[in-house]
């Protein structure tokens, strides 16, 4: 079971790092062995990188008690939810490596997701346009629905208590670059 969960993440991320590379969004290369929730991983994938942002504290977060921020910007695209889950994620951070961070425009089309958690199956969805469902334990992999694209996940870095976004993988609906609208 373990094996196909890691088939299942490797080509998420392979398929993401394909994607991105044809686009203008592309920062750099980074290998995800040096990214918090993904030592161990001998795979590469693009991601972006931007400025270092303090989103919260880990000491306040409640599991399956969603806070909003927003990340890489203050546009209304750039609306992202950083929830404790309880269980272990991929990219996740703290102890127990499962607080994460999600972008919350649906892939498909738009629609708003920052109010749609479930908690009893660690999910984003359904989305109140097409349906489509997100696992926020698998980098927003899709798993029903409309939707062809994982969530753009939140790189996350922990500092003492403080939690900080910086960077993403994945690109927002309806941006050509995740800075510009
Ligand atoms: S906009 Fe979300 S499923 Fe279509």
């Amino acid at each position: 079971m373990a094996k196909k969960k890691d088939s299942l993440l490797d080509s998420c991320i392979t398929r993401r790092a394909f994607l991105l590379g044809s686009g203008a969004v592309v920062a750099g290369t980074v290998l995800l062995t040096t990214v918090p929730g993904f030592e161990g991983r001998a795979m590469a994938a693009r991601m972006t990188t931007y400025p270092r942002k303090k989103i919260g504290r880990l000491s306040r977060l409640k599991v399956d008690s969603p806070v909003e921020f927003t990340y890489p910007d203050s546009g209304k695209n750039s609306r992202c939810i950083l929830v404790k889950l309880g269980v272990p994620a991929g990219g996740g951070i703290g102890r127990m490596r499962d607080v994460v961070a999600f972008n919350t425009l649906c892939t498909h089309m738009g629609g708003g997701l920052s109010r749609m958690y479930k908690s009893a199956d660690k999910v984003l969805g359904p989305c109140p346009f097409h349906q489509s469902t997100f696992d926020l334990t698998r980098h927003g992999m899709i798993v029903s629905g409309h939707a062809t694209e994982s969530l753009p996940q939140v790189l996350l870095e922990l500092d003492g208590d403080d939690i900080y976004a910086v960077g993403m993988i994945g690109l927002i609906y309806g941006r050509y670059d995740n800075l510009k609208g």
